[in-house]
């Protein structure tokens, strides 16, 4: 979503600097042109070298350079881009933006810009609840300027707490959400809607160190709710317990159970669709040990007593009027794919189901690929094999053209 987007980084001084290769490398993976302003201070830390290399553009430092100026002027440099990323953005860097300095580029271009700004802060965990420091940053969020983190975590001085900066994938997240913000109405059919999504595996305790699970990754239901956000829905992400970073501008709720995912899913209040992807686990202990089982020389493997969990999507699918307008479950198969998935769409109750097969062949578990079959009242749609991605943004436009549709006895007033 970031093809074409123009990004200006303003690299200052610290440690954290040395995050921003990476950053530039997964801006430059979804196609977005990248340019840079180095301070002096970011210089001791990153190359104009390094940075000119990752971004294939040139490096601009020099506020009275005759040639850059020429070249490329501040304000041009400001124009130019969609959005303006401070990173890491030091307490200095943020004491100047606050106090409308304008001593050198950075703080030039930072000050001359109209267009969005986000500011990665990283410092020492003093300076950063520092009361001077919480000023500037109180003032420069009342003048639209939008932060991401800092994260909890220890830092380069090995102290702990608030400070570090967030991670390249978090910083990717925030610039997709502040764009995305930035779309005309016309791109969000779901605007005013409200989605409720799975994603994950759910662990279900044999006792407190072991548990049952699966192998979801989480890539294609929180893939799904970044592309119903991405429409403009306001979105509840449910998930099991995965690595994948949470999908930016949604609401994450995280469990670890199957009855905590419906609790979790029932306390998210009316929804116009559910979307469940999560591979919850189909039965539990059925009584989990307080202790750990402990092997004894010589003695049988203890049998594992099992019990049906709570079924999410049939609790979502029943009748009501608080039931969802649309409820789209997933069907993980290994063999008879679209008869099994046919049948589950029934047994459950829901309006649509997609198929995938999650046979280890497919690699669809925990792989960025996915082939599926929507399956609606209507009959059965083969889609080709498609990056999660895709198979997210092709489901969201298919859910925001159903729920933008008149609902029958509306068509017929
Ligand atoms: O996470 P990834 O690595 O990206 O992999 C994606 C995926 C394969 C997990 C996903 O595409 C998928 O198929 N999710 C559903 C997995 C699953 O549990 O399928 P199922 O056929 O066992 O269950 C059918 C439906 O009932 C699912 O919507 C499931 O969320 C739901 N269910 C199942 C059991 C239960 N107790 N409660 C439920 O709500």
């Amino acid at each position: 979503m970031l093809k074409g987007k123009r990004i200006l980084l303003v690299v200052a001084g610290g440690i954290a600097a040395f995050k921003v290769h990476e950053l530039i490398r997964l801006l430059r993976k979804q196609d977005a042109a990248v340019r840079c302003v180095l301070t002096e201070a970011g210089a001791k830390f990153v190359t104009p070298l390094s940075l000119q290399a990752l971004t294939e553009d040139k490096v601009y430092s020099d506020m009275f350079s005759l040639t850059d100026e020429s070249e490329m002027g501040h304000i041009q440099l400001s124009r130019d881009a969609d959005l303006l990323v401070v990173v890491p953005a030091t307490a200095n860097i943020l004491a100047r933006m606050a106090g409308g300095l304008a001593d050198d580029l950075a703080s030039t271009v930072l000050l001359a810009t109209d267009k969005p700004v986000l500011a990665a802060p990283a410092m020492n965990v003093r300076m950063w609840s520092h009361a001077a420091t919480q000023a500037n940053v109180g003032t420069l969020t009342a003048r639209g300027i939008r932060f991401v983190g800092p994260n909890d975590g220890v830092m380069a001085c090995n102290e702990f707490g608030p400070g570090r900066m967030s991670e390249p994938v978090e910083i990717v997240a925030a610039i997709e959400a502040m764009l995305e913000a930035e779309k005309p109405a016309a791109d969000k059919p779901l605007a005013g809607k409200r989605a409720l999504v799975t994603s994950g595996p759910t662990r279900e305790a044999i006792d407190p160190v072991r548990y049952i699970s699966n192998h979801s990754s989480g890539k294609q239901g929180h893939a799904i709710a970044a592309a119903l956000a991405q429409l403009g829905a306001d979105v509840t992400l449910v998930s099991g317990p995965v690595t994948v970073p949470d999908p930016a501008g949604v609401a994450v709720v995280k469990i670890d159970s199957a009855d905590q995912m419906l609790a979790a899913c029932l306390a998210a209040g009316a929804v116009d669709v559910a979307v469940c992807a999560a591979a919850v686990a189909d039965w539990k202990m059925a009584a989990p040990a307080t202790a750990k089982i402990k092997k004894q020389a010589g003695a049988a493997p203890p049998s594992l007593v099992l019990t049906p969990n709570p079924d999410i999507l049939a609790t979502l699918s029943r009748p009501g009027p608080k039931r969802p307008r649309l409820v789209v479950g997933f069907a993980a198969e290994t063999e008879n794919l679209i008869a099994n998935a046919i049948d589950k769409r029934t047994r459950k109750g829901c309006d649509w189901i997609v198929a995938n097969d999650v046979s280890p062949a497919t690699g669809t578990f925990g792989g960025d690929r996915n082939t599926v079959h929507l399956i609606s009242a209507e009959g059965v749609q083969d889609w080709p094999t498609l990056s999660k991605e895709r198979v997210a943004m092709q489901l969201a436009g298919a859910i925001a053209l159903h729920l933008t549709r008149p609902r029958p006895a509306e068509a017929a007033e």
